[in-house]
């Protein structure tokens, strides 16, 4: 396959960011063909998928279609997987992984989609080389990803492997973190560039203040990875590559023009939250300090952002004893963040109430299997106490 060859490819997210990869992917100038809740279809060629795999922030692959055909018994299908060329594509000494999915009368049991098509690709490969790659759940090395959705069969090689939203920078997870991919998309729907404060009280592991250095210094998330399935094809080059991570890091040299400031009241939530931004290599950047939410330092600013994630009693803590913690959380933002916009990201609304704000945004976000929000509250420079009113319209 040409690295010119231009084809289908899905950007996939996890479920409720299909927005925010949409945006994504437009800002880098793609037309999005479809877009649903788990990911955008564009079209694109090699090139693409190395720039995408390097860039998307809340992505979690890019799959590039590499056929599409129709089947209605197994037997077919294996005969119509089995009859591309994948010796072109495959060396026998990489190791395969298949991720299948399958809706379709003939089939019962989506793994045996999975086993079908790794029999089918390796016996290919055996026929024609004389030797058999290893295959298994490991996504390290090559992945292929199939859906069969009625008598339609699509085939993707899948560029990334191991989920885009595993950036490598988190060692030490702490309590609850969330996913990088999903940090980046709270951050976007923040609207934070990096030219305004940002100050990130209750930051446990880190996650969005590392996120946020990295949107602030234009850095290139793909740059933290060093591996990627599209590396384990054959038709892999590894000049373009380099030329596209060249391109990439001279991107991502913006100074930092105002300051992030990350705290917690747990001293190990910052030992981790230290750790983990020093593996990002944006440490540097970060004011890190162990206080209460309401001790974190706020610079004057009239155009500041604070954006809080406090425990919402699913996982952590118990809902009745936050009350107290989020109506804290509304007095702060009164009292102290004036000129700032106020986000709170909360997965339980009841509580969310007792902070006594009235919001002026509210964003849908799904945080593993818990629909939450990221809830903004506008702040206002001064004393304007008519505008603090206390609703329930959360
Ligand atoms: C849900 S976790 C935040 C996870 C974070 N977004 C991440 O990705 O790792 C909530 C954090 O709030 C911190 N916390 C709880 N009560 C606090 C308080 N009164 N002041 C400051 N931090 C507090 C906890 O230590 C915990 O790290």
């Amino acid at each position: 396959m040409e690295l010119t060859d231009r084809s289908k490819i899905l950007v996939t997210c996890a479920r409720g960011l299909g927005d925010w990869v949409a945006k994504e992917v437009e800002d880098l100038g793609y037309v999005v063909l479809v877009k649903r809740n788990n990911g955008v279809e564009i079209k694109g060629d090699w090139f693409d998928v190395m720039k995408l795999n390097l860039e998307l922030r809340t992505a979690l692959a890019v799959l590039y279609l590499f056929h599409e055909f129709k089947a209605k018994k197994p037997k077919e299908y294996y005969k119509k997987v089995n009859s591309l060329p994948w010796e072109t594509l495959i060396s026998p000494n990489e190791f395969i992984s298949i991720i299948s999915r399958a809706d379709t009368p003939t089939i019962d049991n989506t793994m045996y989609v999975g086993q079908l098509t790794k029999d089918a690709i390796v016996d290919r490969i055996a026929d024609k080389t004389g030797s058999r790659p290893n295959s298994g759940p490991k996504r390290d090395n090559v992945v292929i990803n199939t859906f069969w959705m009625a008598d339609r069969c699509w085939i993707y090689l899948n560029t990334s492997g191991n989920k885009l939203a595993d950036r490598g920078y988190r060692k030490m997870p702490f309590k609850a973190p969330l996913q990088e991919s999903l940090a980046a998309a709270v951050l976007m729907a923040s609207e934070y560039g990096g030219s305004q404060p940002l100050v990130l009280p209750m930051c446990g592991s880190g996650t969005l203040a590392v996120e946020a250095a990295l949107i602030a210094l234009g850095r290139k998330v793909g740059l933290l990875r060093n591996n990627f399935s599209f590396m384990h094809l054959l038709n892999y080059d590894k000049d373009s590559w380099k030329d596209t991570r060249l391109e990439a890091l001279k991107k991502g040299t913006k100074k930092l023009s105002a300051p992030i400031i990350a705290t917690d009241i747990d001293k190990e939530a910052i030992e981790a939250s230290i750790s983990n931004a020093t593996t990002a290599g944006v440490e540097h950047l970060i004011d890190f300090s162990v206080c209460d939410f309401a001790k974190t330092p706020i610079p004057k600013t009239d155009n500041g952002i604070v954006l809080m994630n406090p425990e919402y009693g699913e996982r952590l803590g118990d809902a009745k004893k936050l009350e107290k913690t989020y109506k804290r959380i509304g007095d702060f933002f009164k009292n102290d963040c004036r000129g700032y916009s106020g986000y709170v990201f909360t997965g339980n609304l009841n509580l969310a109430k007792h902070i006594g704000l009235r919001t002026s945004r509210r964003f849908i976000f799904q945080n593993a299997k818990i629909e939450c929000r990221l809830l903004k509250y506008e702040i206002y420079k001064g004393s304007r106490k008519s505008k603090y009113q206390t609703n329930n319209d959360q």
